[in-house]
């Protein structure tokens, strides 16, 4: 019984040319790529998106960021995924995630930071519903 989760590969990403090698790296690990799609977010979906962070003072500049171009959304599939890919994207802050992972190797950066993914099942069912609806 595979979970899913939705993960974001971020504006910074997309601009930095870096989609393929993040994709490239979820393919490696064995999962599976259910949906994807390329669009830039609005402020009204990344305020439902975050709706755990509006509040917090790195809340606007991370709207900002967030909606300042496409971004590429997927929903991934596999054994136990939505830690699978926690543990490859590493820690938030890329000047502390470890070597090795997505942002350790590729984002000095704790806001651009390449690559969101959901934190546990049930966000990972409520941002599934979200970014695809048609999949639920
Ligand atoms: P993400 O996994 O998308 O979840 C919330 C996002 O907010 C996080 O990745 C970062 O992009 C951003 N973020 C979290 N904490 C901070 C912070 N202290 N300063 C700036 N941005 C942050």
């Amino acid at each position: 019984p595979d979970e899913r989760t939705l993960v974001l590969i971020k504006p910074d990403a997309v601009r930095r040319g870096l989609v393929g090698e993040i994709i490239s790296r979820f393919e490696r690990k064995g999962l599976r790529i259910d949906a994807m799609v390329a669009r830039t977010m609005d402020v009204a979906l990344a305020d439902e998106h975050y709706a755990e962070h509006v509040e917090r003072p790195f809340y606007p500049p991370l709207k900002t960021f967030m909606t300042s171009g496409p971004l590429v959304a997927m929903v991934l599939s596999g054994d136990q995924v939505i830690e699978v890919v926690r543990g490859l994207i590493g820690a938030t802050d890329g000047r502390k995630a470890a070597a090795g992972t997505i942002r350790g190797d590729l984002s000095l950066s704790n806001r651009e930071n390449l690559v969101h993914a959901s934190d546990s099942t049930d966000s990972a069912k409520r941002e599934l519903a979200l970014w695809f609806p048609e999949l639920s």
